[in-house]
């Protein structure tokens, strides 16, 4: 299939070079999360054949699950270097630059669309929901995957440190509520015209095996390392550790538990 390069524009524009920053480094956590997606994958239907959208598809972690069961993958993401390792676990797929919330693709080509932790970079999450009915075909489900309750993430933590640097919302974007909330998910996706059909919660781990992948893969994701500077990157890197010292394992590695929300919305 084809492997094509577009234009970006919007929040696309705005995280694509932050996310695209140090690929393999994410690729240690986002390589982490296939059970996640194999949880997500049980409660569809997926036959072979059938295409599938993966919206912020990152590394290609999740659409390699899709080939593996002889379905078509087709993938955007706002970074380029992301989508350059994801060609290589999925050289059949159909892999896209673009914007969430433009999508370059016909009404109701879909028979899944899905969103891992993807569609709450979007200005406005309910316009990037939109595109993602628009392009699943009548009745087909959309995925949406968010973070869980922030008591049950072991890396809220982390996240609470870098939040400091993330850069501003623009000022004429909506306001972004708790997605964790129960029934946030379910407002948001009405309000793109889609039918919430259930939500469920399931937790899982992020393992590294010593202080340094910790660090290196823990300033990775959103261009942290980036947005810090090269002034202040060791000294944040550190930080990170001594907040996430409570999840040391014995053998010195780090075990950090996290909870995954999801809703299967209808087209
Ligand atoms: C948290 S990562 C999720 C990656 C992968 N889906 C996963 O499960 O780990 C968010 C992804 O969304 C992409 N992204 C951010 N804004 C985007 C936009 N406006 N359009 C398309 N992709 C976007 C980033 O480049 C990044 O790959």
């Amino acid at each position: 299939m084809s492997s094509t390069t577009g234009t970006i524009s919007g929040s696309a524009e705005r995280w694509g070079p932050l996310w695209g920053a140090r690929p393999a480094d994410w690729a240690l956590s986002e390589d982490q999360q296939i059970p996640t997606y194999e949880e997500a994958l049980r409660r569809v239907e997926l036959e072979p054949g059938q295409l599938v959208l993966d919206i912020g598809c990152g590394v290609g972690a999740f659409l390699r699950l899709v080939c593996d069961r002889d379905a078509r993958a087709f993938g955007i993401d706002a970074s380029e270097t992301l989508l350059a390792v994801a060609r290589e676990r999925v050289p059949d797929g159909d892999l896209r630059v673009g914007d969430m919330e433009a999508l370059p693709y016909d009404d109701d080509t879909f028979d899944l669309v899905t969103g891992f932790n993807s569609f709450f970079f979007a200005n406005d999450i309910v316009a990037a929901l939109r595109e993602a009915g628009r392009v699943a075909k009548p009745g087909a489900p959309v995925i949406i995957q968010v973070w869980g309750q922030h008591e049950r993430n072991d890396l809220e933590a982390m996240k609470e440190l870098v939040r400091p640097f993330m850069p501003p919302r623009p000022a004429d974007a909506p306001p972004e509520p708790d997605y964790a909330k129960p029934g946030v998910l379910e407002d948001i996706a009405t309000q793109a015209g889609l039918t919430p059909e259930r939500a469920f919660d399931t937790t899982w781990a992020y393992e590294y095996p010593d202080d340094d992948t910790l660090r290196r893969a823990l300033v990775a994701p959103a261009g942290i390392a980036v947005l810090v500077g090269p002034d202040h990157e060791q000294e944040v890197k550190d930080a990170i550790l001594a907040g996430l010292v409570s999840h040391r394992t014995p053998d010195g590695g780090y075990r950090l538990r996290n909870e995954f929300r999801y809703l299967i919305a209808r087209a």
